[in-house]
């Protein structure tokens, strides 16, 4: 039981509607991202992509900071790609690295429905070998990274993400609260721990400003850090 004696079931259920209803009103899907989501059932991890509403926030965070260059930790199905890859607009690039070579394909097959192909590089293989070798050619900084892949590796991909980022960057860390599992600092789960580590990296980097907000909707209860890098 939970919040004034509803059961949890109950607050779900209501969570639900009320993401239905701001998706409707606000963050309608096209075709595309709807055959996105619906194909993510066929991917390695039915139902993990993003909600439209924090699809939208990605997107709409890309355009605040007039985001050319997007990262992304995680495809999946494509599903957040295609959010960021029309928030960056035609001229705009977002790679995007996936080890899962189903996933990819189904990936690229949407992308291509979507008709963003052409600005997305999807990057096969393990996301912290792309993100070395992204390092190592010296790839041109990145505006925004969505950190979404596995979450045991989070303080590497942090520690990439800095090394391939800007003053002024944007990095959105996905999954950070998992029914409320993070406080639990003797958690036996590695993504727990992926968690908690990347969270206390970010408060001892001096060139990092974050908060970290809880969510609850058709993903049940989640949440998400946002960080700005100042310096
Ligand atoms: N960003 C997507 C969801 C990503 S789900 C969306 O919101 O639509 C997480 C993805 O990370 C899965 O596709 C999984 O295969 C991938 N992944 C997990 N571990 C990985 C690794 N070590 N390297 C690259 N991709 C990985
Ligand atoms: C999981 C991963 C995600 O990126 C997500 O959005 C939901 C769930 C998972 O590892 O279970
Ligand atoms: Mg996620």
């Amino acid at each position: 039981m939970i919040g004034g004696g509803l059961a949890l079931y109950e607050s779900e259920e209501a969570w639900r509607e009320v993401d239905a209803y701001f998706v409707q009103t606000l963050t309608a899907e096209d075709e595309a991202l709807v055959a996105a989501r619906e194909s993510g059932r066929e991917t390695s991890m039915p139902n993990a992509e993003v909600a439209p509403n924090q699809g939208k926030l990605l997107a709409l965070l890309c355009q605040m900071i007039g985001a050319r260059r997007v990262l992304e930790f995680g495809t999946l199905a494509g599903y957040s790609t295609i959010w960021l890859a029309r928030a960056v607009g035609e001229s705009g690039q977002v790679t995007t690295l996936e080890f899962d070579k189903d996933n990819v394909a189904i990936a690229r097959a949407n992308l291509e429905r979507a008709e963003v192909h052409d600005r997305v590089e999807v990057l096969v293989g393990p996301a912290a070998d792309s993100a070395q070798r992204l390092i190592e050619e010296g790839a041109e900084p990145y505006d925004l990274v969505f950190i979404d892949a596995d979450k045991p590796s989070n303080p590497q991909y942090l520690k990439a993400s800095l090394a391939l980022t800007h003053p002024g960057s944007v990095i959105v860390i996905d999954n950070v609260v998992r029914n409320g599992a993070v406080t639990d600092p003797g958690s036996a789960d590695p993504r727990v721990q992926g968690v908690r580590a990347v969270l206390t990296d970010i408060a001892d980097d001096q060139r990092l400003e974050a908060t970290a907000v809880q969510t609850v909707g058709s993903k049940g209860w989640d949440g998400f850090t946002l960080i700005r890098r100042s310096q």
